[in-house]
């Protein structure tokens, strides 16, 4: 018996229609805010991550799926959906399209973490990219759509926002917070250690309970932002207002990855436990230029569609009804078998789902099955059917019957 990885799920027949539930919403959302899906490989040069989403960050340092290739390369699964999309972006000279760029993806995602509930080794971002624009209305308007996107699955989150600043602001936060580590330094992680030269800011990012400690009445950026940063803030939070959704400044919130500039924002639920963050992103204006693009400002988010499914089990959101057959035949010997056979060819060719027996069951055994499949009409052929070139339709809604020619069953269930 060969089991499933660790941390990996499958998803059964009977919970597909969860999913397409889910991932129909996105792209209904994204077509409403003039998105379209971009789709990029699975696999990517390591380096792409290693510099795009930061060789300090736990992605890189710790969890990603990594191997050589047959060549000798060095391939990386991708852990999330931004830096392939700039790499796109760049690659495919997308820049010199008229801007804004506005895309989106569904996409699964691998990170080698402790699994638990809503942590996942492979796990499904719905993403959403914005290049080419500065305004904070952009800002604003991709988190309208994550906003949109989950109050569409009938969920609450909170929404809580923070400015990370720019290069400028970042340096007299950087100093600041080094200033107020320095004396605790010895208490920190190895890792927290080694990222006090390289990436000060990565350390509030800590899980290691010690370092919480000491982090916990560090200075906060938004103290730190300059003129124009605190500007950019400001008028984010007016278009937010504007647009009507509540938030919270959160100023602890600096996300896990390093290519974030100025706004950053989070959509968190109490309702299913640790792994709370449903949605995650915020703007990053210098990552195409950080893997050889021409400078371009961009904003965007990823909302985990595991964490959003459990959510919607966890709160009793509605999913709609699984699709079911319009018409189940049920054939009483072969011959009248045969026949539901070419009538379900027919059906299927006017775009009409059916479904036939195909396990030779008795004409009881294929009611229950009927029943089973929820399909809106069963058809019966028997004998005397059969000579008489007709069937018997029973409507399962109001058990109503009606006798049907053959040649009329498209016609019948057309309606
Ligand atoms: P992220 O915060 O690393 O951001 O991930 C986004 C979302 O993916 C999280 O909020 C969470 O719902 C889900 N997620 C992350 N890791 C796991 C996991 N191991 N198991 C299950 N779900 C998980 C990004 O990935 C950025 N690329 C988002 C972005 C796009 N920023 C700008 N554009």
């Amino acid at each position: 018996m060969i089991n499933i990885p660790k941390g990996t799920k499958d998803v059964l027949p009977a919970d597909s229609y969860k999913w397409q539930y889910v991932e129909a919403k996105a792209r209904e959302i994204s077509r409403l805010y003039n998105l379209r899906e971009i789709r990029t490989p699975v696999f990517e040069h390591t380096e792409l991550f290693s510099r795009g989403v930061g060789e300090t960050t736990d992605v890189v340092t710790k969890e990603m799926y990594t191997f050589l290739d047959k060549g000798d390369r060095s391939i990386t699964l991708k852990p999330e959906g931004t830096a392939g999309v700039a790499r796109s972006f760049v690659e495919n000279g997308l820049y010199s399209t008229p801007m804004p760029l506005k895309m989106y993806y569904i996409i699964p995602a691998f990170r080698y973490e402790r699994p638990q509930a809503g942590r996942l080794r492979e796990f499904h971002q719905f993403g959403v990219e914005v290049y080419g624009s500065t305004t904070p209305d952009t800002d604003a308007e991709v988190i309208a759509l994550a906003h949109d996107f989950i109050a569409s699955l009938d969920l609450k989150a909170k929404l809580y926002i923070n400015s990370i600043g720019c290069k400028t602001c970042r340096k007299k936060f950087n100093d600041a917070l080094k200033d107020y580590l320095r004396p605790n330094l010895e208490r920190m992680c190895p890792d927290c250690r080694a990222r006090f030269d390289k990436n000060p800011m990565r350390i509030l990012d800590c899980k290691v309970p010690e370092c919480k400690e000491v982090t916990a009445g560090a200075p906060v950026i938004v103290d730190y932002l300059c003129d124009d940063c605190r500007a950019h803030f400001e008028s984010v939070q007016k278009y937010l207002k504007i647009a009507g959704i509540p938030y919270k400044i959160n100023p602890k919130i600096v996300r896990g990855l390093d290519y974030y500039t100025r706004t950053v924002f989070e959509f968190v639920s109490e309702e299913i436990g640790a792994q709370g963050t449903v949605l995650g992103g915020g703007r990053y204006d210098g990552l195409i230029e950080e893997i050889g693009g021409p400078s371009t400002p961009a904003v965007g988010f990823a909302a985990g569609l595991e964490r959003l499914l459990l959510l919607m089990e966890k709160s009793g959101a509605e999913f709609p009804q699984e699709p079911a057959p319009v018409v189940y035949f049920a054939g009483m010997d072969a011959a009248c078998r045969e026949k539901a056979f070419e009538i379900a060819v027919a059906l299927r060719k006017a775009g009409i789902p059916c479904e036939i027996d195909h396990m030779n069951r008795s004409l009881k055994a294929q009611f229950k099955y009927a029943d089973k499949l929820q399909a809106a009409f069963t058809a019966v052929i028997g004998g005397n059917e059969l000579s008489a070139g007709v069937m018997n339709v029973k409507n399962m809604s109001d058990s109503s019957q009606h006798t049907v020619p053959f040649d009329r069953a498209v016609e019948f269930f057309a309606r």
